[in-house]
């Protein structure tokens, strides 16, 4: 089988690239094909030929979104739009990486595949609008949606924790944001099973449990820095440009029906502070 990967030089894109043994996989970065250049897409993917596409390129950075909307819309959205059609004119199969920004966060139980989207920032609606442009462009396409993802290929949650624990005795940390903290190697061993399920439609893929950026916080600081002290505090105590759902906690159900299921984020956890040491 071959598979081409798109940000492939990203946190998720690095465990793409190894999560396809005894495949025929190639990766992308920004400077091999622009999403946002409709040629630069077609022409990577005519080159490359996959039978499976994985789209993990993204304008990541959710404040950033929120001050260059235009930006986020070109790539999340109409840079997606791109690769979906590229994906249908040369018969390939889509994975598109959405997110838990899609929801508004107002539900206290978790989000199944079919509860309406209804973004909160700029990054959540150019996902949302991509995910709708793509199941009408081609129906050989698999949205996954995820959170909080954390890996020692990128810039994460954890990482940060840590580098700050460094230089000061106490963290204040979110406790009014629930989400599910996703490992992701582990994100990308289950996108590998679903390319080989030929899955379709929409899935939602986390490691198991939940927790607030508090909880995390105290879990990875108890673990390699217990002199530090955490504090709950409350979203409006840290504003930041875009606004984040306070719950995003999403519902195994749907990757339960394709027999896969991932360990909690705790054990994830584990195995990331194990890799981070090296
Ligand atoms: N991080 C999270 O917590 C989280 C949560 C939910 C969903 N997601 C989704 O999961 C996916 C992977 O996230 P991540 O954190 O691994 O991302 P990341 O580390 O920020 O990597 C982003 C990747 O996208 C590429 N890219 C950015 N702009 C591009 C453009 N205009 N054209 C082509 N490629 C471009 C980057 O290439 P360069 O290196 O060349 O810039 C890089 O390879 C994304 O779709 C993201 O939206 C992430």
């Amino acid at each position: 089988m071959r598979v081409l990967v798109f940000g492939a030089s990203g946190m998720l894109g690095k465990d793409l690239l190894a999560a396809f043994p005894g495949d025929d996989v190639a990766g992308l970065s920004s400077r091999d094909a622009d999403l946002r250049d409709g040629n630069d897409v077609l022409s990577a993917v005519r080159k490359a030929q996959p039978d499976w596409i994985v789209l993990s390129a993204a304008y990541t950075d959710v404040d950033g979104c929120e001050k260059d909307a235009a930006r986020a819309i070109a790539v999340n959205r109409d840079g997606a739009a791109q690769v979906a059609s590229a994906a249908a004119q040369t018969d390939a199969g889509l994975i598109f990486i959405s997110s838990d920004y899609v929801f508004d966060g107002e539900k206290r139980t978790p989000y199944e595949i079919e509860d309406p989207r209804n973004p909160l920032n700029v990054y959540g609606r150019s996902k949302a609008e991509a995910e709708s442009k793509l199941l009408e462009i081609t129906p050989n396409c698999c949205i996954v949606r995820t959170s909080w993802l954390f890996g020692v290929g990128g810039k994460c949650f954890p990482d940060t924790m840590l580098k700050l624990a460094r230089t000061q005795p106490e963290l204040r940390v979110v406790d009014d944001q629930h989400g599910c903290p996703t490992y992701t190697p582990d994100l990308a061993i289950a996108i590998a099973s679903l390319v080989r399920k030929h899955a379709r439609g929409i899935v939602h893929v986390t490691n198991g449990g939940s927790c607030s950026w508090f909880e995390f916080a105290c879990a990875i600081l108890a673990a390699e820095s217990p002199n530090t002290r955490v504090v709950p505090i409350t979203t409006a105590e840290f504003p930041r440009p875009a606004k984040r759902p306070a719950y995003s906690v999403l519902s195994r159900r749907s990757l339960r029906d394709f027999g896969i299921e991932l360990p909690d984020w705790q054990d994830a956890l584990r195995r990331y502070l194990r890799q981070r040491k090296g």
